[in-house]
């Protein structure tokens, strides 16, 4: 029996539900046709990120709405990323030629917090060609007197600017801190939004003690982060009328398979396809299909959300109830079945 793996996102129609995320593979053409040839359903370029427009318009902008506090912090950044991202002419033009590439769709990122200038550049990404926008909301919010409810408000007329200006699909990729997520997820759909990217990694900045000087460092994920959006994603699961994207930690199929039971329409991979190379998709891919045909499953659509808290049996395995039963069923003895699991190899005969 073949398995059907399309799945539909943002209105898409893709071939699986494997998608690869914005990272530095999909900033070139060579890398973005590997992927394609290895089957990924659709590719999220890497951000434009807003500090790299119109300069003088956000500034302006910011300082009027917010503060300028955070505007000459993002500035000094900016030579660091020149080399990731040259700007938006090379952003556009880097679009248009992805799209002249693949057939697959291209899914252009636009990486920003402030409502203002700048986002008129969905409407060039549209133009260009993109099949849909990503709009990454990642923020550190630093002022005392900003409230979470401004937060909040800040990115749902951002959302909503956006939405309004385009008529490709948007998905907003947000971070976990929000302090009643589910209520912020169901307003971004009322905001129309048209998909929900779960989540956003946040980079935490380190000390050099040699230097004493803060340092970015970006670490690549492990599994253990995928179970964050794991748990969201069952809990909104049929909740919000949007499509959600799974991201951090997909290594495996069985990673895939996980997100896909508690309600993902996507799942998208960054840091293992940078370990791995692109051949990964097509091990994910043939590896999602087994194990469907396996288990008689016809199609990921059916597979897709049966695990999600309101499909199955214990809802309240999504809640504070499983925290406190993982913590008071905790022995000191699983601490040294952990470290002898860690000195055995996986592949080690058992
Ligand atoms: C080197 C690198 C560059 C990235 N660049 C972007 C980016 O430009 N925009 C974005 O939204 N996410 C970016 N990400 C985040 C990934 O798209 C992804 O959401 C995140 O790494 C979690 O997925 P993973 O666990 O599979 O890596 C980047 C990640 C890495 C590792």
């Amino acid at each position: 029996m073949t398995v059907d793996l399309t799945s539909r996102y943002l209105g898409l129609q893709l071939a699986s539900p494997i998608v690869a995320s914005a990272s530095p593979l999909t900033g070139e053409i060579d890398s973005l046709r590997a992927l394609e040839e290895a089957g990924a359903a659709a590719v999220v370029l890497p951000s434009l990120f807003e500090e790299q427009l119109e300069h003088d318009q956000v500034e302006l902008h910011s300082a009027l709405e917010y503060g300028a506090h955070s505007f000459a912090e993002a500035l000094t950044y900016l030579p660091e990323m020149d080399d990731y991202n040259t700007g938006p002419d090379a952003y556009l033009e880097h679009l248009a030629a992805a799209k002249e590439a693949l057939s697959i769709p291209v899914i252009a990122s636009l990486n920003g917090v402030t409502p203002g200038g700048w986002t008129r550049y969905a409407e060039l990404l549209q133009q260009a060609g993109a099949d849909a926008i990503e709009l990454n909301v990642y923020a550190v919010e630093t002022d005392p007197y900003t409230s979470a409810a401004g937060v909040e408000e800040r990115t749902l007329r951002l959302v909503s600017s956006i939405c309004s200006s385009v008529t490709v699909p948007v998905a907003v990729k947000v971070g976990p801190f929000y302090t009643s997520f589910a209520n912020f997820a169901v307003r971004l759909a009322d905001a129309r939004a048209d998909g929900l990217v779960l989540f956003n990694r946040f980079l935490q900045p380190d000390i050099d003690l040699e230097t004493l000087t803060v340092v970015p460092r970006l670490h690549l994920s492990s599994n253990d982060e995928l179970r964050l959006p794991l748990r969201w994603l069952a809990i909104l699961h049929g909740r919000a009328n949007i499509s959600l994207a799974a991201t951090s930690g997909v290594q495996t199929t069985e990673d895939v398979v996980k997100l896909l039971l508690c309600g993902a329409d996507v799942v998208m991979v960054a840091s293992q396809l940078l370990r791995a190379g692109p051949g990964l998709i097509r091990e994910l891919t043939d590896g999602l299909g087994e194990w469907l045909g396996e288990r008689e499953y016809a199609s990921v659509e059916q597979l897709k959300g049966s695990m999600s808290q309101l499909a199955c049996g214990n809802p309240r395995a999504f809640e504070r109830a499983q925290y406190v039963r993982a913590l008071v069923g905790f022995s000191p003895r699983d601490v040294a079945g952990q470290a002898e699991r860690a000195r055995v190899p996986d592949d080690s005969p058992a």
